[in-house]
């Protein structure tokens, strides 16, 4: 059985829905990746499965629980990185995490250790006594991943959690995630930013306008879009009668020269590229370099979505 599934899980503000009927599943020790534009509906869905809304309609399981019947269970085996943390003004970092390993259960001498273990990975430890309203915007989302990292739970959402982040932080942080991971951990991970969801995600399901439209691995997600690969020839002169050669290959959608460019859009790139450059050689063409480009998670993004990334 999956570790959660969507089964049509709607949420209206008033009259307005948010989320539309969301049917999904994200299995055990999974990296699920939620991309959609903004306002697609990620943090409300993640609020549904975090039991901080009830949905309009449908429901969320967890572990075998449902969210609406037995929210206290739910709740128990999720830990969140919020998309907009708001703290108390007179905790400090160190406080925070305290506090928080306290309430999710993490016994005295690990939530210290934890602590201190992850303070120290986010170069936090001298700022671990600052009242968090001093505080830089990166500074208060590393505290607030980091409360995940010392809970270490069943199931652990990340909304954005690497906005305001410097590239340093980045890379820790996604490294952390994965260790998390590998220790048993499910992890949903909403995310804006493209290289994020393709590094991180076993597979990604894409939002827009409430409802899930795609969801499977970067890899197969790229391979939907067919025709979309295009090989770029560098010849050492134009050879306008190769166009009509090209264009012979059933794969190729279509091909046309860029002054000595010689440019050839089709499905199945990689596979045929031997063979176009044998080609393109055997007419003639004298081939100085060769160029090879594939659909990235971000065409598959606004493909699924029509929509760019603000
Ligand atoms: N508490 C709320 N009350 C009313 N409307 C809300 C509330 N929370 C979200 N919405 C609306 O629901 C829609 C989805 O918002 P949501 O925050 O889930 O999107 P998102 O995909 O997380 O976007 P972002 O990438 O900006 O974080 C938006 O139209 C938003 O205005
Ligand atoms: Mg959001």
């Amino acid at each position: 059985m999956a570790m959660i599934q969507f089964k049509d899980v709607a949420k209206s503000f008033k009259d307005v829905y948010a989320v539309k009927g969301v049917t999904c599943d994200i299995e055990d020790q999974e990296i699920f990746g939620l991309l959609g534009p903004n306002g697609a509906g990620k943090t409300t869905l993640i609020m549904t499965m975090a039991t901080v809304y009830n949905p309009t309609r449908g429901e969320v399981v967890v572990d075998g629980h449902s969210a609406s019947a037995e929210p206290d269970k739910v709740k128990s085996l999720i830990g969140i990185s919020f998309q907009d943390p708001k703290y108390d003004r007179i905790l400090s970092a160190r406080e925070i995490l305290q506090w928080h390993g306290k309430v999710t259960g993490v016994e005295k001498g690990v939530r210290e250790k934890r602590i201190d273990d992850v303070l120290t990975k986010f170069g936090l430890a001298g700022e671990a006594k600052k009242r968090t309203w001093m505080l830089s915007g990166g500074t208060k989302k590393k505290i607030e991943n980091a409360k995940v990292f010392v809970q270490r739970p069943k199931i652990a959402v990340f909304d954005e959690p690497t906005a305001y982040l410097d590239v340093p932080s980045r890379l820790m942080v996604w490294d952390m995630i994965d260790e998390l991971r590998d220790g048993g951990t499910t992890v949903v991970l909403a995310t804006n930013m493209m290289d994020e969801a393709d590094r991180m995600s076993d597979r990604v399901g894409i939002m827009s306008r409430g409802e899930m439209v795609q969801v499977g691995e970067p890899a197969r997600l790229k391979g939907t879009l067919k025709g979309r690969d295009v090989i770029e020839m560098k010849l050492e002169a134009p050879f306008p009668e190769l166009v009509g050669e090209v264009k012979h290959v059933e794969e190729v959608k279509e091909a046309h020269f860029e002054g000595d460019l010689l440019k050839i859009a089709l499905s199945n790139g990689r596979e045929l590229l031997p063979h176009m450059i044998n080609l393109v050689t055997a007419k003639g063409g004298k081939v100085q370099s060769v160029n090879l480009k594939e659909p990235s998670l971000e065409d598959v993004f606004l493909h699924y979505t029509g929509t760019t990334l603000t």
